[in-house]
């Protein structure tokens, strides 16, 4: 098998860590996080998407990283190879498939949210916000989002720009990440500062914080789960094309414990931000997908050199979006550059259009596809619940079982080379019996089996 991959390695240790926490830190920190706790009654939501990142995406995120950079390929052929390796059956490259699917249909939704972004960079720097009430705010989110042409054509731009840093490979995506993720959290900072002074602070750690379980039922826990997935980027093979890339002796297990940390202090600030606006305004936590385009604008309205912090919160929110939307099609470009020898400019131009065109049903489903619902839900949600809550969980359940049960022993050890057996041996007990038990119960529950 061959050692090295062919689209390149990163540079470093340091390199890798940036562009896996670019890839982790995105609209799911800062947009998603806030909206689902918000829709889902706070504490308890939070409580159980932290246990998932500890029990179960810390040490799946670990495996994906390992079968990665054992396998040096797209997630279709990795695990192609890795269960020829294993001797078992060729099927698992399914499981890449899968990813590249899941891929796809979530980068159609995510480019339409992060055209949002790009919106709010204009409207913000125009400075319609200074002064603003929360009415005036809504308002304005209101109408843009009422405008399918003004969506279809930030989701278009935004999907260009991917695919140019996505075509110049894997050292295009190094150098758009180093200044961005320290400049984000700066500006986080910031904000919790402003809603510590304005804001109503104390009720909105209450609301993240104290866990009511009234407040959460069974497919809010599948959703806490699904996010713990999301926001890692893991699941999809994401990880694991980034794993590729990585050189042989940096050690997997204290690089994804950062990121992980990383990951989850941008999301308990972003809450810490919306929430205490959310409250002292007397706006509806539970208001969806739009929640911190109707309150952020409030905060930027009303601080000191608003409309400058909030153009450069936008801009480096549309960076975030970025990076992270980089690792969703890279598992399909990698694939097509393998398989049907494409340059990767080509597999991009397909990759993008394809992904453009799916967008297209999200675009539409905020205004004038608004009342086509199945099960009650619109095709953003459709699309949001079968990747986020589904196929994430599923796939990690796959990589879980293959790297617990299926690869051999010594070679996860060899791969891993923890620094202590003790280490090697709770790892090997949370993706063996933890983390699938509990994808497996939650699944259960949902579905009222349990
Ligand atoms: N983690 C990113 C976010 O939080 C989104 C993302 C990027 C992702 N790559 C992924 C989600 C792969 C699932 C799988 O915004």
């Amino acid at each position: 098998m061959s050692k090295n991959s062919q689209h390149g390695q990163w540079s470093s240790r340091l390199a890798f860590v940036l562009a896996a926490t670019g890839s982790a830190v995105g609209l799911g920190n800062i947009w998603k996080f806030p909206y689902i706790t918000g829709e889902n009654g706070g504490g308890a939501f939070v409580l159980v998407y932290l246990t998932c990142i500890l029990a179960i995406g810390i040490p799946i995120m670990m495996a994906e990283v390992m079968l990665g950079r054992r396998g040096r390929q797209s997630p279709v052929n990795t695990m192609r190879d890795l269960a020829k390796e294993a001797g078992s059956s060729p099927l698992w490259s399914w499981l890449g498939w899968v990813g590249v699917v899941a891929g796809f249909l979530i980068l159609s939704y995510y480019s339409v949210i992060a055209g949002w972004a790009m919106a709010y960079v204009v409207r913000v720097a125009s400075g319609v916000f200074e002064g603003a009430t929360a009415d005036g705010v809504s308002n304005i989110f209101g109408q843009f989002i009422a405008d399918p042409e003004k969506l279809l054509a930030w989701h278009s731009l935004f999907i260009i720009v991917t695919m140019l840093v996505v075509a110049r490979g894997v050292k295009g995506l190094e150098r758009t990440v180093k200044f961005l993720m320290p400049a984000l959290l700066v500006i986080l900072v910031l904000l919790v500062g402003y809603s510590m002074d304005q804001g109503a602070f104390q009720q909105g750690v209450s609301f993240l914080f104290e866990p009511d379980f009234s407040k959460i039922d069974s497919d809010g826990v599948l959703t806490a789960m699904g996010h713990a997935f999301f926001t890692l980027s893991l699941g999809m093979g994401a990880i694991m094309v980034y794993g590729a890339y990585l050189p042989s002796n940096v050690s997997i297990g204290s690089t994804v414990i950062i990121i992980s940390i990383a990951d989850t202090a941008v999301a308990l600030l972003a809450g810490l931000v919306i929430f205490p606006i959310v409250f002292a305004n007397g706006l509806e936590p539970g208001s969806g997908p739009g929640l911190i385009f109707q309150t952020l604008p409030i905060a930027f309205g009303h601080m000191a050199y608003g409309s400058l912090f909030g153009t450069l919160f936008f801009v480096l929110l549309v960076f975030a979006a970025w990076s992270s939307s980089i690792s969703l099609i890279e598992p399909a470009v990698a694939w097509l550059v393998e398989n049907k020898s494409m340059s990767r400019m080509r597999a991009c131009i397909w990759a993008g259009l394809v992904t453009w065109l799916v967008g297209i049903g999200t675009v539409l489903s905020f205004n004038i596809g608004a009342d086509i619902k199945f099960f009650d839900k619109t095709f953003f949600d459709i699309l949001d619940y079968l990747t986020a809550n589904i196929m994430l969980p599923l796939g990690g359940l796959c990589i879980a079982l293959f790297a617990g049960w299926v690869m051999k022993k010594e070679v996860s050890a060899n791969e891993l080379s923890l620094k202590h057996a003790w280490v090697y041996a709770v790892w090997r007990l949370l993706i063996r019996f933890v983390s699938p038990i509990a994808v497996i119960i939650v699944f259960l529950n949902v579905v009222g089996l349990i």
